[in-house]
């Protein structure tokens, strides 16, 4: 299959024109460093719908001002070919310009999502991400659009944004892809140093034995603040580890809800996230 890719987005129309008189279009959005996690939302995306577009933009407004927005990595080519192993049919690689024209000023508020978990530790970042997709989804207007799960509150506040805005696009939730050892795949995980990279699966470990203790009838709060301090002995700066209403991602009590345990730790100069299902 052919991959096209345009920078504009008159482009994007006039291709977009096209592939609908092909039939549906799937979309994944994403900031380009694509990995095999990456392949499984584009793979999934080309399962529901005949063509798939592929947004490749680091979204400045999404990062803060001492965050990686200008380390983040950039490969446009590599990217391509891994869109196109996936089967995706267009990428779409837009300037900061053309998301952002002189003049713009509007934003969306994810509300309460910017008051806990990463909200709480990555002011205004929420906002970004939600006014971004919205813009993107506006633009592609895609039958389906699919996001990973490992940017669980995302994912969250993605569907919310969606049916506050009765946006006409049904969200896909992907599974999350690991690494062989369970470090969830990430474009950040590039950052981490050899040594930071075999400490790193510690962090899905320690989900893994947390969710372990609660269903062995321990306290969530104790079985947390134990995980907490186990990744801290090993190097790891905790920024939470929480169990979490997976719909809501209200705080709990009890599990009489599927719930989520979501954590994120600073290892060196990388932020790493991760979440397990529980219930
Ligand atoms: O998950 C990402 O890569 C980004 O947050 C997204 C959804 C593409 C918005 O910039």
């Amino acid at each position: 299959m052919q991959l096209n890719l345009v920078k504009n987005m008159a482009d994007l129309q006039q291709a977009l024109a096209g592939l609908r008189t092909q039939g549906s279009v799937g979309f994944v959005p994403t900031m380009g460093a694509l990995h095999a996690g990456h392949a499984s939302l584009i793979k999934l995306a080309k399962e529901r719908s005949k063509n798939v577009v592929v947004s490749i933009f680091v979204n400045p407004t999404q990062f803060g001002p001492n965050e990686d927005f200008t380390k983040y990595p950039k490969m446009l080519e590599k990217d391509m070919e891994t869109a196109k192993a996936a089967g995706a049919s267009l990428v779409y690689a837009p300037s900061a310009g053309d998301i952002y024209p002189e003049g713009f000023s509007t934003s969306i508020s994810a509300g309460n999502m910017n008051k806990i978990l990463d909200g709480a530790f990555r002011p205004g970042h929420f906002d970004g991400v939600a006014t971004v997709v919205a813009k993107l989804l506006l633009r592609v207007v895609p039958q389906v659009a699919v996001f990973g799960e490992k940017d669980y509150q995302q994912l969250c506040v993605i569907r919310r944004v969606v049916q506050d805005l009765d946006l006409p696009v049904e969200i896909i939730a992907a599974p999350i892809m690991r690494e062989t050892d369970g470090l969830a795949m990430s474009s950040r995980n590039a950052y981490l140093t050899p040594e930071e990279r075999k400490t790193a699966p510690e962090i899905y470990k320690t989900l893994c034995e947390t969710v372990k203790h609660i269903k062995a009838g321990m306290p969530h709060r104790q079985a947390t603040a134990e995980g907490v301090d186990k990744l801290s002995s090993m190097g790891f700066k905790v920024d939470y580890l929480e169990l979490h209403d997976a719909a809501t991602l209200n705080s709990i009590e009890s599990l009489e809800r599927p719930a989520r345990l979501l954590v994120a730790a600073w290892l060196g100069g990388t932020r790493l996230i991760d979440n397990i299902a529980m219930g």
